[in-house]
């Protein structure tokens, strides 16, 4: 019997052994997402893709060609893949509208677990953090101003130019004792690169620098010259100082990690290894001294910023006085953030680079334009036989320059994709995506650089939808869309035949998109434009041997190409005048009058493009709630303009220029000073707003209104000029001495001027305007408010018509969350000017009584928000607050 029992219990146990092993089976294999595709074969394995991804690996060293040529053998815009066991698939996305949207505008999506692989390196470094983490927010708040144009412009560019001069010479160098061989000039781009990102970050005295070090291992090898003119001639390697040395360790090491199966514990062994220790040691040591040498300067009174990190520990002690404590200089927090831009900025711009020149080796008829276009924009530094400074190269506007630029990163695709988690559930192209997935948004394959797979657009989710005109850019013509092809970035405006810039053509995820983008963008291309416009004016590139042009890549910290040869080229370092303007474009010279921008206010789309981005050229949404305080205003008498003063004769003077008017710039001479009167008001005419963020895209022209008014720039303290999400939105300009929170314009015509134009730009005008006066209203506030009043005014005269009209504008709150707030135009009353004194008198009356309302409310704002950087503010606003300011209280 108690064999019976036993041997039953036996069989028992063995049948749930087998059951827990069968569930645990089943635990574990893939649990594919409902209506993606994927491996049918990998869904019955509990490793899943696994190994196929690692076989692929192992054959390639890569991995993003495997996730990509999944959409071709599943022909679907969406597929997933398993490569957890037990855990959620990935789920690959091809669509560029699709990715846009998820970037751009969703709010369940957020930065992912790869950035983990970092973590274990720099713990503190904002990169691998939610955005809804404060640290991330206050790591920001350290840095943010580095990416300030100022910033770039007068201390990071400059930095990165003379890296780009030396490796310049370190490559003629090699040329001259290649003399016609190929070489490869990878490893000088690298450094150069390492340089730069030092440079502009510490200050990097040349005996530190590794080019210059490379350089001298150039001049001073004895050359081992193969024979065969197709053999690469070997360089000796520089001798890199110790701290590159470290930070190309570290940097390595995120490499072998992240393609392992197990990437954080990989990380975390390496780390234990003599070699990581010896470069983390190198590395900290490093960044402390320049924090310390940084430090001294701020305690010697020093408060100029010399390099990043003199500025962001300024920055620390600004934080810290504003939080009553003692400023950390030597946070971790500070010294993460500098091996993040060291890491994130040095290989990814290389890797460019290094593309680049392959690409334009490979591309002749594209490298000669740049040449013609390059020639054409520095006349003055062809005729000296010199290279294009600093200063000239900053200023330009080059559009077949930006245009090679984004064509090398479109093909580079440096890091391979964009990923971000769900951070609830959702769904992307209509499929279910559970809360926890990682959404990878691949830009190596169909409708980036292959044909695009048909998606309708009904599947996309409602931003993504091309009908509903919501997506940022056009898509690329599948004709050629895998070709090197820069005039894909280029348009040409109908009306002056003008070739610009359209960084909105077509599809491009090299730096991501959305409030995670790539933080270095903006140094990274001034750097990319650098490189190229210096590589290209001293050098032509001719091909290299067929052995040596192939394009396969490495994944390395960025996807790295294997051969980057380099063909001893053609050095043209003291260019003659080419004469070979190319036929297919307009000449260089006209480029370069064209500026980056396409929407011109002037296109009768104009309104429909406004209306797209909120901007509405009535007051049928909504109404300033303060009109009826302005309209009072507007009547107030001014004895200058009493019957008494004005004179008839001054009306038939008025009358006499009016009806000799021709032109805009007649209006602007003539009648302008009339209506203005004598004044201290701070005003300038006719300046390109080149410095302010597109209030609706990039595509859009810049405000160059006729008249505007606004303060000194010196009136705003220095702390809020500084913040990098304050001034471009208050500082129109470059220039120091042209007025800065503009928010009273003028726009006039020509006799033969179109009304409905003028209309469109007062609209535009005074948008800009409302979004200044708002965000100073609003410094230091946690939320902004919307108070529905306008302080931002616009008058439009055209002397056909004979007529000056007003406007108000004001601005609301986003309609819904994640769009942008809404600007509305209050029209206020219009004068006909000519029928007699007294219709002028009125006219010029509500016209100058605006701008003095006008420069009241902003020297207000502007003396509320100088009192918030001194914690004045509460009792400072009751005290201060303008009588015009006051008033409106009451209206309001
Ligand atoms: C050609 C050069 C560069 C390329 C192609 C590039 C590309 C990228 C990409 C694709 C991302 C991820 C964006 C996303 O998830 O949406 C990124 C993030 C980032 N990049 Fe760059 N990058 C470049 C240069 C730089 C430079 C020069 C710096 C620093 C000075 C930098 C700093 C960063 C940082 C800090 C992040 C993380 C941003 C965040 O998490 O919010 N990058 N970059």
């Amino acid at each position: 019997m108690g064999t019976v029992f036993s041997s039953i219990g036996g069989n028992l146990l063995v049948v749930l052994l087998a059951v827990v092993l069968y569930m645990a089976r089943r635990a574990m294999l893939p649990k594919p997402l409902a209506g993606i595709p994927y491996n049918r074969d990998a869904a019955n394995k509990m490793l899943g893709d696994i190994p196929e991804m690692v076989g692929y690996i192992m054959r390639t060293k890569r991995i993003f060609c495997w996730l990509t040529s999944l959409t071709a053998r599943h022909q679907s815009a969406i597929t997933q893949v398993f490569v957890k066991p037990a855990s959620l698939p990935w789920v690959v996305v091809t669509d560029p509208f699709e990715a846009q949207d998820i970037l751009l505008r969703r709010k369940e999506f957020d930065r992912t677990l790869f950035y983990e692989l970092i973590g274990g390196i720099i713990p503190e470094q904002h990169s691998h953090m939610l955005s809804s983490d404060a640290r991330f927010k206050y790591n920001r708040s350290l840095i943010n101003h580095l990416m300030a144009p100022t910033f770039i412009s007068q201390v990071s560019a400059p930095e990165v130019y003379k890296s780009i001069c030396t490796l310049i010479k370190v490559l003629q160098a090699k040329c001259d004792i290649a003399k016609g061989r190929p070489f490869s000039p990878h490893h000088d781009i690298v450094y150069a690169a390492l340089d730069a990102i030092f440079s502009s970050s510490f200050g990097l005295p040349e005996a530190e620098s590794i080019t210059i070090h490379g350089l001298e291992a150039v001049s001073q090898w004895k050359p081992d010259i193969p024979s065969n003119m197709d053999v690469p001639v070997k360089f000796p390697d520089t001798n890199v100082p110790e701290m590159f040395d470290a930070i190309l360790t570290i940097a390595d090491s995120v490499k072998d990690t992240q393609l392992s199966p197990a990437p954080i514990l990989s990380g975390w062994v390496l780390r234990q290894f003599p070699y990581m220790k010896k470069a983390i040691a190198i590395k900290d040591n490093y960044i402390r001294k320049k924090a310390e040498e940084a430090a001294a300067l701020i305690e010697s009174g020093d408060y100029e910023p010399r390099s990043a990190m003199h500025s962001v520990l300024l920055r620390e002690r600004e934080l810290a006085g504003k939080e009553g404590r003692r400023p950390d200089y030597y946070k971790r927090a500070i010294s993460d953030e500098f091996l993040g831009f060291a890491m994130a900025g040095y290989d990814t711009s290389a890797t460019a680079t290094a593309w680049g020149v392959k690409m334009l080796t490979d591309n002749p008829n594209a490298q000669e334009k740049l040449r013609v276009a390059l020639r054409d924009a520095f006349p003055q530094a062809l005729k000296e036989r010199r290279a294009p400074s600093y200063q000239e190269l900053s200023k330009a506007h080059i559009p077949y320059l930006d245009a090679v630029v984004e064509e090398v990163l479109r093909h580079a695709n440096a890091i391979g994709f964009v990923a971000r988690k769900a951070l609830e559930d959702t769904t992307v192209l209509g499929h279910h995506i559970p809360k926890g997935t990682e959404v990878l948004l691949v830009a190596n394959g169909a409708g980036y650089l292959e044909p695009s797979i048909n998606v309708p657009d009904t599947t996309r989710s409602p931003g993504a939808r091309r009908g509903e005109g919501k997506t940022l850019t056009g898509s690329w013509d599948d004709k050629d869309i895998g070709a090197f092809r820069p005039e894909r970035w280029l348009k040409t405006e109908p009306a002056s035949s003008i070739v610009t810039f359209d960084p909105t053509a077509g599809p491009q995820l090299a730096f991501g998109l959305g409030p995670r983008s790539c933080f270095g963008k903006r140094l990274a291309l001034q750097a990319l434009k650098m490189q190229f416009a210096l590589i290209t004016w001293h050098f032509k590139l001719l091909p290299t041997p067929p052995e040596l042009s192939g394009y396969d890549a490495v994944q390395k910290f960025a996807r790295e190409p294997i051969q980057c040869y380099y063909p001893s080229p053609a050095s043209v370092a003291a260019p003659e005048p080419s004469g070979t303007q190319s036929t297919e474009l307009p000449s260089g010279s006209e480029m370069a009058k064209s500026t980056r921008l396409s929407t011109s206010s002037r296109g009768a789309d104009f309104e429909q493009h406004l209306i797209d981005h909120n901007i509405y050229l009535d007051n049928n949404k909504s109404s300033a709630l303060n009109i009826q305080y302005i309209r009072d205003r507007l009547r107030r008498s001014r004895p200058s303009l009493s019957l008494s003063r004005f004179s008839n004769e001054d009306f038939q003077a008025f009358k006499r220029s009016n009806a000799t008017i021709a032109s805009e710039d007649d209006v602007v001479v003539e009648i302008v000073p009339v209506m203005c009167g004598t004044n201290k008001i701070l005003s300038k005419r006719n300046l390109l707003f080149t410095e302010l963020e597109p209030i609706t895209d990039e595509t859009a022209s810049k405000p160059k209104p006729d008249v505007f008014d606004g303060a000194c720039l010196d009136d705003i303290d220095k702390r809020i000029r500084a913040d990098e999400h304050i001034y471009p939105l208050i500082i129109p300009t470059k220039h120091v001495h042209v007025p800065v929170a503009p928010n009273f314009f003028l726009e006039v015509k020509g006799q033969s001027g179109d009304p409905a134009i003028l209309m469109r730009q007062a609209c535009y005008d005074g948008a800009n305007g409302a979004r200044a006066m708002h965000c100073l209203q609003n410094y230091g506030r946690e939320e902004p408010i919307y108070d529905g009043n306008a302080y931002t005014f616009s008058a439009t005269y055209h002397p056909g018509t004979r007529t000056l009209a007003l406007y108000a504008h004001h601005p609301t709150a986003p309609a819904s969350s994640g769009s942008k707030p809404e600007y509305h135009l209050t029209d206020l009353p219009g004068y006909y000017l000519m029928s007699d004194r007294q219709a002028l008198v009125d006219g010029l009356t509500a016209f100058r009584n605006l701008r003095d309302m006008a420069q009241e409310f902003r020297d207000g704002f502007i003396r509320v928000a100088n009192a918030h950087t001194q914690n004045l503010v509460l009792p400072y606003i009751r005290k201060n607050t303008p009588e015009s300011l006051q008033t409106m209280l009451a209206y309001g």
